[in-house]
């Protein structure tokens, strides 16, 4: 057209096939039964935490929630404006260090637990088996590795971890589940307005879109969940055997709830701190400073990122073992 997608109107057929092809590469790629809607919104997570208790818990209804860490208890402040919420499974009692074992049994509309915990490292090795309709939140490990997204109610995910640029949030969710609230809902927040929309209700965050359109792409020429996962567990076994094995290294994350994104973990003596630091800047390491509520160290490991990676940073961790072990 001789024009960027930045400068076209997002009614033109050029950006509506860009939308519907990121459509349909999630539904191919997640392998969704033909009830399943998917939508590119704004807002982030942050705001999904409430559109999805607003469309989900009816009138005087009530969810369950699990509080695994910081993201969770964010959607349980905001489910908590709309209705009940029933905390059954909660893990602060240890720093958010674990996965609680827990069932899912009860009347609630819906349960909502968030599958990798960015933050702290942890993350659902199994999703939980349950007549409960299931709702996740899976910002931080959504295509990282095969799950059957059939089982749930609705997923939702901010696009920048696995996905593309920040600026816009997918959801897929049973479209059957929608609209039985028994509540008035503000046209934006409104689900089943998008859905008869196309994902297209208002101008959506086109140049977003596109980039997840491209990584779509890419996953699925790339092998899929299962060429992800294959790719994820390499880097994740990568790390991980080289924590366990380094005397100078504890993981924050007990090791049956570790994450593949996220492994966080610490020096065993803090005082090493300036000199670990140093040697993992020098070697070209970058941004693997722990968030304030864990400290230490958080090496996230997304679907972009090369073993390659990973072994740099494996390499400094046996180096600095050897220079001070
Ligand atoms: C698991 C999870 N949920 C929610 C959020 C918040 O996402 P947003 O900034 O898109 O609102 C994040 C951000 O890192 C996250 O990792």
């Amino acid at each position: 057209m001789g024009l960027s997608l930045i400068e076209i109107s997002h009614r033109t057929k050029n950006f509506e096939a860009v939308m519907d092809e990121a459509r349909s590469l999630v539904r191919e790629i997640l392998n969704l039964d033909a009830r399943y809607e998917v939508l590119f919104l704004q807002g982030g997570a942050t705001l999904g935490f409430y559109t999805i208790a607003l469309n989900l818990m009816r009138e005087g209804g009530k969810a369950a929630y699990a509080n695994t860490g910081v993201w969770a208890s964010g959607a349980i402040k905001e489910a908590k404006l709309v209705g009940q919420v029933d905390v059954i499974a909660d893990s602060s009692d240890k720093n958010h260090s674990y996965i609680p074992k827990f069932e899912v049994k009860g009347d609630w509309d819906y349960f909502h637990f968030t599958s990798n915990n960015t933050i702290f490292g942890t993350q659902y090795q199994e999703f939980p088996k349950t007549d409960v309709p299931l709702v996740c939140d899976m910002s931080s490990d959504i295509f990282s590795k095969k799950f059957d997204a059939n089982e749930f109610a609705l997923i939702y995910a901010g696009a920048q971890k696995n996905m593309g640029p920040a600026g816009t949030i997918l959801y897929i969710m049973d479209k059957e589940k929608l609209g039985k609230t028994g509540r008035k809902l503000p046209t934006y927040l409104d689900l089943l307005a998008h859905i008869e929309k196309d994902s297209m209700l208002n101008t959506p965050p086109v140049f977003a879109v596109y980039a997840s359109m491209l990584t779509l792409r890419w996953i699925k020429a790339n092998g899929g969940l299962q060429g992800m996962e294959d790719r994820n567990r390499a880097k994740k076994d990568c790390f991980y055997t080289e924590l366990d094995r380094n005397g100078l290294f504890h993981g924050h994350s007990v090791p049956d709830s570790r994450s593949w994104m996220n492994p966080t973990f610490r020096l065993n003596d803090d005082t090493l701190g300036a000199d670990f630091d140093k040697m993992w800047k020098e070697a070209g390491v970058s941004g693997i400073a722990g968030h304030r509520s864990v400290g230490g160290y958080r090496a996230s490991m997304y679907n972009a990122l090369p073993l390659e990676s990973v072994q740099v940073l494996v390499d400094v961790m046996k180096e600095f073992e050897r220079t001070k072990g």
